[in-house]
């Protein structure tokens, strides 16, 4: 249950937006002790106003630290339920609550339990984009930072799920040797590059390296130089001597390399539909503007059962202590 005292908005709802749009957002951030955590898939404005930007593993670590009463999330449900869940007393708003995730969608609660409870001599390693009852179902969650690592450290004769991302498990496979019963589950993003039009984009830019991300299904992962979460391919392209990138991953992320890279040129790889390029359209629901209103009208928040809460934080905080 949420137990803040800070006051709230009562009846109508503000609409009105003002002219200076970031120092709104400044000054709201003050009177309700607020942070705000961003995604690297947030609009470049977003991420240019965020107190921290990140991966969901550096999120997750931001969510567990913070001395802030209000948690701005500018990222998708499955990310702000899990700062709800590390701070059950804090205000955690979502500036558009239909940001969902076709990931954690592709694994409903029903379905799985009906899955967990035919391999019940399985553990369950779960990665952070599911809903809290995925998670609550789950031994241990991880991240696409720390699977790889989080299963090597799991007994080898330990059978185990891996939900519900079935590229992630299929790169945590290969990279452990380990044989893992997937759930199949994928991300509409990262399943839309296409890997047709990405080995025609290498011929036209033979010096590129290409850097995925591990929810690529295995035919465009296997043309990748480097593959890692967003916060490991932007340490990446860093730290190549290469000057040029094609990026397979959703393009969000191109905001902080062009910023944090001198002179590099990045890509994004190409989706198999006509566009140019492959953004989340959860990921892009949340603006500047919605972003705004959230504060000011306090809403709308994430909120969860504490039965819920109390079983999807022990997997959690697993996964915090697993990987230190
Ligand atoms: P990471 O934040 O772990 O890189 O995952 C990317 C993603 O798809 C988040 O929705
Ligand atoms: Fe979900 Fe894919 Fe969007 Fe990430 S990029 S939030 S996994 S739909």
């Amino acid at each position: 249950m949420f137990t803040s005292t800070l006051p709230r908005q009562n009846g109508s709802q503000v609409t009105d937006l003002p002219e200076d749009l970031f120092a709104a957002i400044q000054s709201l951030k003050q009177e309700l002790n607020a942070v705000i955590l961003a995604h690297y898939y947030q609009d470049p404005d977003i991420q240019d106003i965020a107190d921290y930007i990140g991966d969901s593993l550096g999120l997750s670590r931001q969510a567990s630290q913070t001395n802030a009463d209000v948690i701005v999330f500018a990222g998708v449900h499955f990310m702000a339920e899990t700062a709800k869940i590390l701070n059950p007393d804090k205000l955690v708003l979502l500036p558009d609550l239909n940001a969902g995730c076709s990931l954690a969608e592709s694994c409903p609660p029903d379905a799985f339990a009906q899955f967990k409870a035919e391999h019940q001599d399985h553990l369950v390693v779960s990665y952070i984009n599911c809903t809290a009852e995925i998670k609550a179902m789950s031994d241990i969650i991880c991240t696409s930072s720390n699977a790889v690592d989080i299963v090597r450290q799991i007994p080898e004769d330990q059978p185990i799920i891996f939900a519900p991302d079935r590229n992630l498990g299929r790169y945590v496979m290969a990279e452990t040797g380990r044989d893992l019963l997937l759930w199949q589950g994928a991300c509409l993003v990262h399943e839309n590059f296409s890997e047709k039009k990405l080995v025609q984009l290498k011929i036209e830019h033979p010096e590129a390296e290409i850097i995925a991300h591990p929810e690529c299904e295995p035919a465009v992962l296997r043309h990748a130089d480097y593959i890692g979460s967003t916060t490991a391919l932007l340490r990446y392209a860093k730290n190549s001597p290469k000057s040029s990138f094609i990026v397979a991953t959703e393009p969000g992320i191109i905001h902080q390399m062009e910023k944090e890279t001198q002179g590099k040129s990045f890509i994004p790889a190409p989706p198999m539909s006509s566009c140019a390029c492959n953004e989340c359209p959860h990921m892009r629901l949340n603006t500047l503007e919605k972003l705004y209103l959230s504060m000011k009208n306090r809403t709308p928040e994430i909120t969860i059962s504490e039965e819920v809460r109390i079983a999807a934080l022990r997997p959690i905080q697993r996964m915090l202590e697993m990987s230190k």
